[in-house]
């Protein structure tokens, strides 16, 4: 006899997608984007089934600028407490073009994600789905005495 496997982790299922980027092309509409026009709408679900959405606010300070990823979960955080955990991040974008993740959004991701986290974006083929640990594998993390 083998030993039980832990489940590997799963994507959501169709129809829950299905809604979570609904909600992020309806947050995209709010994004403050004078200088790209290039406007992200983002919705992440939590662990404990509580959906924030986020879209970006650039900068005439270019570098100021926060992405609709982050702009979700540092909500969701300042709301829900410090213990969020991400299960989906959905982005989306309204302008028609493949996008995924920039690498700042994904080590704020990873800080609040883990191996069951799934990150669906627009590329070439569509919606892609795929695991945190795909995403950002050598995440940065803060060990010391
Ligand atoms: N952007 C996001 O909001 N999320 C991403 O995943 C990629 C980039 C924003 C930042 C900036 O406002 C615009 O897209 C163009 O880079």
């Amino acid at each position: 006899m083998t030993e039980p496997q832990t489940p590997p982790p799963a994507p959501l299922p169709p129809q829950q997608i299905a809604s979570l980027l609904a909600t992020a092309e309806a947050v995209a509409a709010n994004a403050y984007t004078p200088y790209s026009h290039f406007r992200v709408g983002s919705a992440i679900l939590l662990a404990d089934g509580n959906i924030y959405t986020g879209c970006n606010v650039e900068n005439a300070s270019y570098g100021l600028t926060n992405c609709a990823e982050r702009t979700a979960i540092f909500k969701a955080i300042s709301e829900r407490g410090p213990g969020i955990v991400l299960r989906a991040v959905v982005v989306t974008n309204l302008n028609n073009a493949v996008s995924m993740p920039c690498g700042a959004c994904r080590q704020v991701i990873a800080e609040f994600g883990d191996a069951d986290t799934w990150i669906y974006f627009p590329d070439a083929d569509g919606l892609r789905a795929v695991p945190l640990p795909e995403l950002l594998p050598f995440a940065f993390q803060l060990r010391h005495d």
